[in-house]
């Protein structure tokens, strides 16, 4: 099977587009309309005038596609895509959280369940929350959930105290700060670029900390040859494309493991892609009342973001 023909097919049937996030495998990036970190996502699909929407990312990624697009079909190649931030972050618990603190400003990160979102004021992701934290009133208290290391990150960066949810990501967790140095004595020339999910320690040995999306833009930019990327390896397609010529080396988790491939993310193959336009299915499907609650920190953001 010609997938990426028969892809190309499908969206024309059926005036589809296929959004992908960096993490997704590299033949799954190359059909794509869109490549882009969870923000430029979320505006992509703000934007759409598609009649079908292919998500290629995960759960809460597809889900805040069908928030911003109820009258549309999201599909998401694999249901199961699941990502550990929102899975440990269960509704009834963040309420309950959430109640211990009130007259409290509550930013929740995209990586959460549509339940959690429709629970919080604020939605960032990690390219925009230190705008939006910023923008929010001194002498508020400010919880911010799931990712406890993206709220570090951030505390530290603004100066500003948060409560944070103790959440983490599997696949950011696992990077080893000892195997990065001896790495860097290795290649001392290579800059080190980190998504803020990851720990502290690691965070600290970083030259540049940002989304997927900075992260590229970061190395594609700098005049260096050699990088060490500490974040889920899908990114490296992007990076090799854009530029061939300079060595991109992921940075090692602790275990002799793949660790640093999302197991949510590589759910998705190339052929879920075509099964889920070619049968419109599986597809998000919510309560109304849901989408309409979920959706105003959502547009919160995309306002903020402009
Ligand atoms: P960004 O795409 O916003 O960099 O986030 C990375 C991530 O973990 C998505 O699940
Ligand atoms: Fe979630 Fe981490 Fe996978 Fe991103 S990389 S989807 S944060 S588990």
């Amino acid at each position: 099977m010609d997938y990426e023909a028969e892809i190309a097919r499908l969206k024309r049937e059926r005036n589809a587009i296929v959004l992908a996030h960096y993490y997704q495998e590299g033949d799954i990036q190359d059909v794509a309309d869109v490549i882009g970190d969870s923000l430029q996502l979320a505006q992509a699909a703000a934007k759409t005038q598609a009649d079908v929407i292919c998500f290629a990312g995960v759960h809460f990624m597809a889900e805040t596609a069908k928030i911003l697009n109820p009258n549309r079909i999201v599909v998401l190649p694999d249901l199961e895509a699941g990502c550990s931030l929102a899975d440990g972050c269960p509704a009834d618990r963040f309420i309950a959280w959430k109640a211990k603190y009130p007259g409290s400003v509550v930013v929740s990160y995209i990586n959460c369940s549509a339940e959690v979102k429709a629970e919080s004021d604020y939605i960032v992701t990690s390219s925009n929350a230190e705008k939006i934290v910023r923008a929010i009133p001194e002498g508020k208290t400010i919880l911010f959930a799931p990712d406890k290391n993206l709220g570090r990150w951030l505390v530290k960066k603004i100066g500003r105290e948060m409560v944070l949810w103790q959440g983490s990501c599997i696949v950011h967790e696992t990077f080893s700060e000892r195997k990065l140095i001896a790495l860097k004595t290795r290649h001392p020339d290579a800059e080190i670029l980190a998504h803020p999910e990851c720990e502290d320690g690691l965070l600290s040995m970083a030259d540049y900390i940002g989304s997927t999306t900075g992260i590229l833009k970061y190395a594609l930019a700098s005049p260096k040859k050699e990088f060490i990327v500490a974040t889920e390896a899908g990114i490296l397609h992007q990076m090799q494309k854009g530029a061939p010529d300079k060595t991109f080396i992921p940075a090692p988790p602790e275990a002799n493991c793949a660790c640093n491939e999302c197991p949510h993310m590589k759910r998705n193959t190339i052929e879920k892609v075509y099964t889920s336009l070619r049968d419109l299915s599986p597809r998000l499907e919510m309560r109304a009342d849901l989408l309409e609650r979920a959706r105003v920190p959502i547009d919160r953001m995309l306002a903020l973001s402009a």
